[in-house]
């Protein structure tokens, strides 16, 4: 079948038509809107801004509360001056082209039904259940522990995992700056209090086991043109699973999240990124911080390149909401969820994968 070859295949191919395997049902086309039928391209979001250097000097304390509200109010924020050099994020954009634009018999090598595969090149959302299949190609790399993954991971394009590898330490090391600061907008840590001689150990729980054990997963999403974007998405609606996802984008938009009940695309800021609260988060804030629902559109002239980094608990742990933000004003919402309830929830779900925790309430 051609379509399990992917899109970038059937793009090279120069197909004029999206097949019937990617067709929605009109319901779930992109050009409906929940509540006004707007066309998508009238909705646009400027997302809350979070400037990362800020947020380390003086004025923290302000950009702590803005940090808050992006994640009660949104799920998603855009991250500038994080610091992370323009050269690794250019260079990390432009091997994933590099890659996509190898030919088809490089990147099959790759292909992989198993799910705990340390790399896995493929179509799709999720290529053997899908029903109707999305507008996509991806390959995803298992970035924990490195030295064990590493030999597992494409060695062409050439410099392929040396790139990779430098991206995705920067991303963890960022990832870690910004959980801490996290756990403090949630008043859970304050690095003034902590010389004073007040209890963090939970908190410094869940960072110590995010650094040394927690999970990366690099996905990188190819979206070809498409000849008729009205009939098909790049991404379905879906939340993410794990505690932050950082996410990459080329100058070309497609993103759109939900809110207000309204999908609202996000308008790319060159060199920034953008960051998105996932499963984990909102559980482990007891429902403060929102995993929100986020799809992707395709469009019928441009390539787009995305790159998502994804930091998740170790797939060990329980995940549970924090003693300290459970109150009698606010009781405890989540269940304690585990890696494995997710994975039976994946092996269940086709294309129309929406949110992980409405599907345990
Ligand atoms: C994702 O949701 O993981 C990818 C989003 C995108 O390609 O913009
Ligand atoms: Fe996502």
């Amino acid at each position: 079948m051609l379509y399990q070859k992917g899109v970038k295949h059937m793009y090279d191919n120069g197909i004029e038509h999206v097949p019937s395997k990617y067709i929605l049902p009109a319901a779930e086309r992109p050009n409906v809107n929940s509540e006004k039928n707007a066309s998508p391209d009238e909705l646009n979001l400027n997302l809350p801004i979070i400037d990362f250097a800020e947020l380390q000097g003086p004025n923290r304390a302000q950009v702590l509360k803005s940090l808050a509200y992006a994640c009660e109010n949104y799920g998603f924020f855009q991250l500038v001056n994080h610091g992370i050099p323009e050269e690794i994020i250019n260079n990390m954009v432009n091997v994933s082209k590099s890659f996509f634009e190898m030919p088809f018999s490089e990147r099959e090598k790759y292909m992989s039904a198993d799910m705990s595969s340390p790399v896995r090149y493929g179509t799709s959302f999720n290529q053997t259940n899908d029903g109707v299949f999305c507008w996509r190609d991806f390959l995803k790399l298992v970035c924990h522990p490195l030295s064990d993954v590493l030999p597992h991971w494409p060695s062409s394009p050439f410099d392929f995992r040396q790139l990779v590898v430098s991206y995705a330490k920067e991303t963890k090391l960022l990832f870690m700056l910004l959980v801490e600061a996290i756990l403090e907008s949630l008043g859970l840590k304050n690095r003034e209090k902590k010389t004073e001689g007040v209890n963090d150990d939970d908190d410094d729980d869940i960072l110590k086991e995010l650094e040394d054990d927690g999970s990366q997963l690099m996905v990188m999403n190819c979206y070809p043109p498409c000849p008729q974007p009205d009939l098909t998405l790049g991404m379905p609606p879906h939340s993410d699973y794990g505690f932050l996802t950082l996410l990459l984008q080329d100058q070309v938009k497609g993103l759109q999240i939900q809110h207000e009940h309204n999908w609202v695309t996000v308008q790319p800021i060159p060199g920034s990124f953008v960051v998105n609260v996932g499963d984990h988060l909102e559980i482990f804030s007891n429902g403060r911080y929102k995993s929100v629902l986020h799809r992707v559109l395709v469009n019928s002239t441009n390539y787009r390149i995305s790159v998502a980094s994804l930091h998740s608990l170790p797939f060990t742990s329980t995940v549970r909401p924090s003693d300290k933000l459970i109150t009698e004003t606010n009781p405890r919402r989540y269940k304690d969820t585990d890696f494995a309830s997710f994975l039976d929830y994946i092996k269940s779900c086709d294309s129309k994968k929406k949110n992980f925790l409405e599907s345990r309430k």
